[in-house]
């Protein structure tokens, strides 16, 4: 490692000492190729990554493709109707069998020499390889990665001799237990390219400091930037923060209580995932890297089951269209702006800055990068 990688690693090292400076990452931190192919893997090698959710992968033969920092993933729903997870390089000569996107399929064949593979990676013929006696087709399958659905929920994992998600989660599984996360149903979804490093999008995710200056007219009627903000962050690579609504929400259908009527809650779970639930609606969004400085935003937003009862597929599909835009019309506030920084962070006047009080999770975003980046091999979580 270079000695300005170094420097660079034990700046961010330095959230997780006893007094944490409240300082944004170094303008480095979102340019330095040094540091992405360390997060590559030491963070994205190793963590759970919210990808999709169960609706998007309802039916065997459903599947979702997309890269994971620089790593292609493939995650089907199999005709045992589990969840399988691989790498979609053919074994063969390296040919993705699948473009990145999402889809129906039975299996995947190669583009290239047709090698046709299973919904759960097993090779299922070859062509033309029978005198190859060195080549053992039954031994032959697409890499095996970890795969687990946390209450509709699904996250891939590289490594797949890693730990269990679920246990990590039982904190934040109490706290969401009124919104009655099995029952919620996706009714719009969304994939977006924004031109940035993936740590924009997602400090800019654990603070609403910015509702201000990015939503004026959209978010801050509700959620204003000045809202009360406060922070629980003693679930090993996972937090919660609430912000204090506008009005309170008034359900319909799920048991919430004063303080859930009261507040956004936003659950963070590290590196890239999110779930902000206000009243009856709950938005899911992951920020995934796609290179150092192009983010991949999947999202969407789900309401509980019982509201859609008695809709016509026309109702559903205006409901879908309305999310959508909606959606559309936020990420392009922060899209905007996120790009805007990201064109500064080569300045020789980029510096870091000093935080708000109304940042916190910011700072614990900082804190379990430190964590990940500075874990030896084989620590997962690490201890907090
Ligand atoms: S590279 Fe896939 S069949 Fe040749
Ligand atoms: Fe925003």
């Amino acid at each position: 490692m270079s000695p300005e990688a170094s420097e660079l690693l034990a700046e961010i090292g330095g959230y997780l000492t006893e007094d944490p400076p409240a300082l944004s990452l170094p303008p480095r931190a979102f340019a330095s190729d040094e540091l992405y192919e360390l997060e590559r893997h030491k963070v994205f090698g190793r963590s759970w990554v919210l990808i999709a959710h169960t609706d998007q992968l309802s039916t065997p033969g459903d599947y979702v493709s997309l890269t994971i920092a620089d790593e292609l993933v493939l995650v089907t729903r199999g005709k045992d109707g589990g969840l399988h997870a691989m790498s979609p390089i053919c074994r063969h000569r390296m040919m993705p069998v699948v473009d990145t996107g999402a889809g129906h399929t039975d299996r995947f064949t190669c583009p290239y020499h047709l090698w046709r593979y299973g919904l759960d990676g097993k090779l299922i013929g070859a062509t033309y390889m029978r005198r190859n006696e060195a080549f053992d087709p039954a031994a032959c399958r697409l890499p095996a990665f970890a795969v687990e659905e946390w209450h509709g929920f699904v996250f891939v994992n590289l490594d797949d001799t890693v730990e269990a998600l679920a246990p990590h989660l039982s904190r934040i599984e109490n706290d969401l237990v009124n919104y009655r996360l099995d029952e919620m149903v996706l009714v719009g979804e969304w994939v977006e390219e924004w031109h940035c490093n993936w740590k924009i999008a997602v400090e800019n995710a654990h603070e609403n400091y910015h509702v201000m200056g990015f939503h004026p007219e959209t978010l801050e009627p509700s959620t204003p930037g000045r809202s009360d903000t406060d922070l629980r962050d003693d679930t090993p690579w996972a937090l919660r923060f609430r912000i204090r609504l506008t009005e309170p929400q008034q359900p319909t259908v799920l048991p919430l209580d004063d303080d859930e009527k009261a507040h956004l809650y936003d659950f963070f779970v590290f590196p890239t995932g999110s779930l902000a639930a206000a009243g009856e609606t709950l938005i899911w969004l992951s920020m995934i890297p796609l290179s150092i400085d192009r983010t991949q935003v999947r999202g969407g937003m789900l309401v509980p089951g019982a509201q859609l009862q008695g809709m016509s597929e026309a109702e559903l599909k205006e409901m879908r269209e309305g999310v959508e835009s909606y959606a559309a019309m936020i990420n392009a506030e922060d899209r905007r702006g996120l790009e805007a920084v990201q064109r500064s962070v080569g300045s020789r006047f980029a510096a870091r800055g000093h935080l708000s009080p109304k940042e916190p999770a910011v700072i614990s975003f900082y804190q379990n990068l430190a964590r990940a980046l500075l874990r030896s091999d084989g620590e997962w979580p690490g201890a907090l």
